[in-house]
């Protein structure tokens, strides 16, 4: 199995180009199947998450040609299969968002439960609720949700009990094709849905609202083919600030929206970065040990759960003492044993709270990567970390951070992969 070897305790300075949104480009890519017209994307990451739905593509029979580069061309002309099977979704439960448009499209498909994942429960209850409301039947057997509506789905309203990323976009998709007009409430208001939103117009979808608590979509007939260029990362973009801050070092991020990054960019403020921004563009400039700084995760405008456990990493080693507290998923501090190893005194304080007393150094331990972000956790402690830190699991770095070493080789880090 791949490690990752960092050799800590050099500052990280330099420049870097963001990739696309892993979070936009999944379920941009389930929404292709919403038409039998070619879509071309731009700006795709090249990520392991991004294989797996080409794969799920092609398994319903769609054609995907990936360019090698970040292009992606999707013709669902006709399907042979409206099943997404168990060993795809249980490596990636964004599979479920293939449900919405096989149901709108084709009236009706098959999703393999996602099951429990590594941290915490993750129903998906909400994307049921939603689709029943829509007039469509749901059923379970064998550990797959068999939804369908031969008839069509209707427009509804539907208040959401929870606000939930994945759910809002199922829905958003189920309800372009459906007759008449739908209303979500209480939707999620993240980046990504502004991007799907945007894409599913691009196809011709009358979507509005995305981007507020309260999407609109008035159903069409049928939705056509586009180009379309996937937004930047910004969880990408979020995670090298954070760990070139607790370098100490300095960087200038492009291929970026700061819009999207405003509770991470203040909050690293408020830790003592310098930070300026411009169109597409974003520097930080770190130049003394980081100030311990509170952090508490939300829904989108909120600080996002996914940099939760790259900014708790700093804060192991920031100036004072902090709390970081974990609104969004239960079980999300897998990573705290792991830093730890490396001399950080962090408690835990039941499920949702970490005390973070922070300390002047780290060093170098074997620990093992244990979630997606968590991962980089590791990575940011063991850049800061005296002596050489190997990462084991590596594999779920590669399914979210494209090309690691050579980003982080970029800015002078010494990290290699064995
Ligand atoms: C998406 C992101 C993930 C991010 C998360 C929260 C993708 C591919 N993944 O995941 O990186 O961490 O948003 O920002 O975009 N919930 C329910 N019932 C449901 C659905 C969700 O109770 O039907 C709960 C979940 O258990 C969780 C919370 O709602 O506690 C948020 O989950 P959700 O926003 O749905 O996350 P994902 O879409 O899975």
């Amino acid at each position: 199995m791949e490690k990752l070897v960092i050799d800590g305790g050099k500052r990280l300075e330099g420049s870097l180009r963001v990739s696309g949104a892993k979070n936009a480009a999944l379920p941009i890519l389930a929404a292709s199947l919403l038409t039998a017209e070619r879509v071309a994307l731009g700006n795709a990451p090249r990520l392991n998450d991004i294989g797996t739905m080409l794969k799920l593509l092609r398994g319903l029979g769609a054609d995907a040609v990936d360019d090698g580069n970040s292009g992606i061309e999707i013709t669902a002309a006709n399907l042979s299969e409206l099943r997404a099977p168990y060993d795809l979704v249980k490596t990636m439960r964004a599979s479920f968002l293939v449900l919405g448009p096989l149901l709108a499209r084709f009236g009706g498909g098959e999703v393999s439960l996602p099951g429990g994942c590594a941290i915490g429960a993750r129903p998906v209850d909400q994307h049921l609720k939603g689709f029943a409301a829509m007039g469509a039947e749901i059923g379970m057997r064998d550990g797959y949700v068999r939804a369908s509506a031969p008839g069509g789905l209707r427009g509804a309203e539907v208040e959401m009990d929870t606000v939930t990323v994945g759910g809002t976009e199922n829905l958003m998709m189920a309800a372009t094709l459906a007759e008449g007009k739908t209303v979500l409430r209480r939707a999620a208001r993240e980046p990504e849905i502004v991007d799907l939103g945007n894409f599913l117009n691009a196809m011709g979808a009358r979507v509005s609202g995305h981007g507020t608590s309260t999407v609109v979509i008035d159903g069409v007939e049928q939705l056509g083919g586009t180009g379309y260029a996937i937004m930047p990362d910004r969880v990408e973009a979020g995670t090298y600030l954070i760990a070139v801050a607790a370098t100490r070092g300095r960087v200038r991020l492009t291929g970026v929206d700061p819009r999207t990054l405003g509770a991470v960019l203040e909050r690293l403020m408020v830790a003592g970065a310098d930070i300026r921004t411009g169109k597409g563009w974003v520097e930080l400039d770190m130049r003394a040990r980081p100030r311990a700084v509170d952090i508490e995760t939300a829904p989108y405008p909120g600080f996002p759960t996914d940099m939760q456990a790259q900014f708790l990493a700093m804060n192991a080693i920031a100036e004072g003492d902090c709390r970081v507290t974990e609104n969004i998923f239960e079980n999300r501090f897998m990573h705290v044993q792991e830093i730890n190893r490396l001399g950080a005194r962090i408690e835990l304080r039941g499920r949702s709270t970490a005390l973070v007393h922070g300390v002047e150094r780290l060093r170098a331990a074997p620990v093992m990567a244990t979630d997606l972000r968590a991962s980089f956790s590791l990575v940011v402690a063991g850049l800061v970390a005296e002596g050489r830190t190997t990462i084991d699991r590596i594999y779920h770095i590669d399914r979210g951070y494209e090309a690691i070493e050579d980003k982080l080789s970029a800015l002078g880090a010494d990290v290699r992969r064995i």
